[in-house]
């Protein structure tokens, strides 16, 4: 299992420094929120902090595009490398062309879906992409309340990559903590992204070990 804290929950004054923390403390990925205050209510960072952030971190990042213009974020963020970009399916129409797009690159594709999407709308790209991000909460915020269904998407995933892409990833996002770590787990997750729960912790190492289970 591989933990990805999401850094919109860090004390933003001291980015570097929290950065350079969850580094240390084991993490495999930096989860990066973008948000373009149009695909969802919110608006995070730009390219100059998010620069900032890739500066301070020795692992790869893991960047979550939540905006509309998809292709537009991605030529801005690819040369900062990092290991996935993923979108949601629900904002791109070309969706096969923006995962070419990333791949052009040399970066690994991951489509999103919200939690109100069925995963039978990954039939015909599932092939095409390296993972699949299933979001847990509605995006545009830390902190939310975990909706459990998404433990069905991640069997029904799980069984859909079975047959159409035996490598997938399967990422999971939002109010994902301790109690809830070990079933992810076992519903076939590999990979956890986690911002309040970690960012909220003092020991920012144990609290990364209790969701690795
Ligand atoms: C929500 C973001 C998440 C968020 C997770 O829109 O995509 O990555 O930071 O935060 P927690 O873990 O607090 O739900
Ligand atoms: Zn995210």
């Amino acid at each position: 299992m591989k933990i990805a804290p999401s850094i919109l929950s860090c004390d933003f004054g001291r980015l570097a420094e929290e950065v350079e923390a969850i580094c240390k403390a084991g993490a495999d990925l930096v989860h990066v929120d973008v948000m373009d205050g149009h695909f969802v209510p919110n608006l995070t960072m730009g390219p100059m902090i998010v620069k900032a952030v890739a500066n301070a971190s020795s692992i790869p990042l893991d960047i979550h595009l939540m905006v509309e213009n998809v292709p537009f974020f991605v030529d801005m963020y690819a040369s900062l490398k990092p290991e996935f970009i993923s979108f949601h399916v629900e904002e791109e129409k070309h969706i096969n062309r923006v995962i070419e797009q990333i791949r052009s690159y040399g970066i690994k594709p991951a489509v999103v879906l919200n939690p109100a999407t069925p995963v039978s709308f990954l039939e015909y790209i599932v092939a095409d992409v390296d993972m699949v991000l299933l979001m847990s909460v509605n995006p545009g915020f830390g902190g939310q309340k975990f909706i459990p269904s998404v433990i069905e998407k991640i069997k029904e995933l799980r069984e859909l990559g079975s047959k159409k892409n035996p490598n997938l990833l399967i990422e999971v996002d939002g109010g994902v903590n301790d109690k809830n770590a070990k079933m992810l787990k076992e519903a076939g997750a590999d990979i956890l992204v986690a911002g309040s729960f970690v960012f909220g912790s003092k020991d920012y190492k144990k609290a990364i070990d209790s969701l690795r289970g």
